[in-house]
């Protein structure tokens, strides 16, 4: 890497007054560096490359980790592999350097990443633009890239996709993903001064600086968010006399993989802040994303803003997070922007609308309101789909309590509509493809979502949300906390070392669960896992016992609802320990990986179970559920939901 010298940011007015017209955008580029400043704020780039090598919002210090080599402040990268070789890390970097728009209200500049032969193996088959924005008044930048694959290219499959802002450490050490998520933080050395843990991303803190963090946990996953959730996260620096907030808005999930529910990371110890653009976290190899020899491809990843702002004393420092809440809600309302210099990005006169009321009938019930469901557009596929989807954009809301939506702002094209209904099993798809057309609105009236449903319920165990949250979740071991979830119920999941509880209640013998007796909030644990002994994993069984008054004649049927599942095999049987002819016995299903990342959710799957009333009894009955891979301590299924129909009547047939 060549010797930089530093180009001097441009300079920043301290006090802007109300009156006065903020001042115009300045560009100043060399060989070396570009600088973008507005007098609010100034923002260094390398030239070609793009990297982020300066943030300065007041005074002369340098927002991002002046320590750390350029390459390692702000940027870009992909993790991806050719077919059968080893995983790349690529920071992406740019070869050609263009302004693409310059006058005093809008800055907006690119960085180009092509992509030839001669790079096979060494650097991702898709050219990316990274580009740069900054505006007139505006205490922040927008980042966005440009994924394009021409024909031509070789096939490849992409793993991760994020920008990546290391910040200085000396000042940022209070973190803020959400109004009750905050703290103070570890750093970064307190992380290498301290132990390792079982899953070794989690440290326990034997040495940190602070006493009031020396030993606690810290895992950078205890701080994952759902997308529709992970819309502003970052820093302050909360020591300073007048604190300092650095803050990444995502106004849209549009480009994100995986939909609403997908987890993704925010911001952790570093001081880092994540923009996720796609990754595997919580879904495995299901949410990749996998292009074929010659594929062609274009979307566009943002724009994000990246805001700053800064309180005038040190005890109103947590007003640089209500603030930010605010920026975020006008950055929503100005989406999809108006002043973005790519054409790839649809302006919203050029998007399309679809709004329309869902109902949800259960069979044999009435149909009533799907309130507060999700409901999305995402790339045609099966009913469900949408949360392994990875190539596309996705365009989601929740309805109102008298389930009607719409859904704006939507790049034309063709979707299928996707949509779920917390309380009811299953997946929903509106019967056809739908395609948007550019300034066009659909109104699809009145739609109707029937779940499944074989026969009347006999019983049911827990509630269907798509997560294990309303199960037993344990309390963290004493010597293994993050205090920050310890008067936070909602969050108990994100505690490190849960599943190491199982073997502690259950010594002996494995979970049982007594329907019309046990209450799946304390008797039914959020996790099937493992069973550790001093030398290994061992593989458990769990047990519903439940009594029949009489047996119907016909098939019953279980719906289990999973919430998640890591390297696991499913096997039941009805009243049979010792059966080899399974009711159900899955293949290896899952690598959500959400055990060992407390995610309490992952991907979604449903199974109906028919078993035959021959295999049931008057009375008595037992259903063994058994996990049967046991390796490692992170194997295992969340249940979401589980239900017992009895056979079919004409009401439900
Ligand atoms: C029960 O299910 C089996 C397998 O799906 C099917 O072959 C059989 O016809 C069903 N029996 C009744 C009575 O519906």
């Amino acid at each position: 890497m060549k010797a930089r010298y530093c180009l001097i940011p441009i300079p920043i007015v301290r006090r802007v007054s109300k009156t006065t017209s903020p001042l115009a955008v300045k560009l100043h580029a060399d060989n070396q560096q570009v600088v973008i400043g507005n007098g609010i704020v100034s923002l260094n780039l390398s030239n070609p490359e793009g990297y982020i090598i300066g943030l300065y919002n007041s005074g002369s210090d340098n927002i991002l980790a002046q320590k750390n080599e350029e390459i390692d402040r702000g940027y870009l990268d992909v993790v991806w592999n050719d077919a059968g070789k080893p995983g790349v890390f690529e920071r992406i970097h740019g070869t050609n350097y263009s302004v693409i728009e310059a006058n005093d209200d809008i800055v907006e500049v690119s960085f180009v990443k092509t992509w030839k032969t001669s790079m096979k193996g060494s650097s991702v088959p898709i050219i990316i633009d990274q580009r740069y924005i900054l505006r007139r008044g505006d205490s922040g930048f927008y980042s966005y890239a440009i994924f394009t694959r021409p024909p031509g290219l070789p096939a490849v499959v992409v793993y991760q996709i994020r920008i990546v802002y290391k910040l200085d450490d000396a000042r940022f050490h209070y973190m803020a993903i959400s109004d009750t998520r905050q703290r103070k933080m570890p750093t970064m050395e307190d992380r290498t001064t301290g132990q390792p843990l079982a899953y070794p991303e989690a440290v326990l803190l034997t040495h940190a600086s602070d006493p009031d963090i020396r030993g606690e946990v810290d895992d950078k996953y205890q701080y994952s968010c759902d997308n529709k959730d992970n819309s502003l996260h970052g820093w302050i620096t909360k020591d300073d006399s007048a604190p300092v907030g650095f803050w990444v808005i995502t106004p849209s999930n549009e480009f994100r993989n995986g939909g609403p529910t997908k987890q993704d990371l925010t911001s952790h110890v570093g001081p880092t802040s994540l923009s996720m653009f796609t990754s595997t976290h919580y879904g495995g190899k299901k949410v990749i994303i996998s292009f074929d020899e010659g594929e062609t491809y274009k979307k566009v990843f943002g724009p994000i803003f990246v805001y700053l702002n800064s309180a005038p004393s040190q005890t109103q420092f947590k007003s640089l997070w209500s603030d930010a809440v605010e920026k975020l809600s006008t950055e929503v309302g100005k989406w999809p922007y108006d002043f973005i210099g790519s054409k790839d990005f649809i302006p919203p006169n050029q998007r399309g609308a679809v709004s329309g009321q869902l109902q949800v009938q259960d069979r044999g019930g009435k149909a009533q309101p799907a309130s507060n469901s999700y409901i999305g557009l995402a790339l045609p596929g099966n009913a469900g789909s949408w949360q392994e989807e990875s190539k596309g954009y996705q365009f989601w809301t929740q309805t109102e309590k008298d389930g009607s939506f719409s859904i704006k702002n939507i790049v034309p094209g063709d979707y299928n509509l996707y949509s779920w209904v917390p309380g009811f099993i299953g997946d929903y798809k509106y019967k056809t493809t739908i395609t948007i057309k550019p300034g066009g609105h659909i109104n699809l009236g009145s739609l109707v979502y029937n779940p499944p449903r074989n026969g009347p319920t006999v019983w049911e165990i827990g509630i269907p949300d798509r997560s294990a949250a309303e199960f037993y979740v344990p309390d963290p071991y004493s010597n293994l906390v993050n205090r920050l979830y310890l008067n936070d119920s909602k969050n108990g999941f994100r505690q490190y070392g849960l599943w190491a509880r199982y073997t502690e209640l259950y010594p002996k013998n494995d979970l049982i669960y007594t329907v019309g007796v046990s209450d799946y909030r304390k008797d039914w644990f959020y996790a099937q896992v493992t069973r550790s002994t001093a030398t290994s994993s061992l593989p458990t069984t769990w047990q519903i016992r439940f009594q029949l008054q009489n047996v119907i004649t016909g098939n019953y049927t279980l719906q289990l609802a999973m919430a998640s599942a890591t390297n696991s095999k499913l096997e039941i049987t009805f009243n049979n320990p010792k059966a080899t002819a399974y009711e159900l016995s899955t293949e290896l299903i899952g690598d959500d990986n959400t055990i060992a990342r407390h995610g309490i959710h992952g991907l979604y799957k449903l199974y109906a179970v028919v078993v035959d009333s021959n295999h049931l009894v008057k009375g008595k009955n037992i259903i063994y559920l058994t996990q049967s891979v046991a390796k490692t301590l992170f194997e295992g299924i969340m249940y979401d939901y589980i239900r017992l129909e009895s056979p079919p009547t004409t009401k439900h047939t």
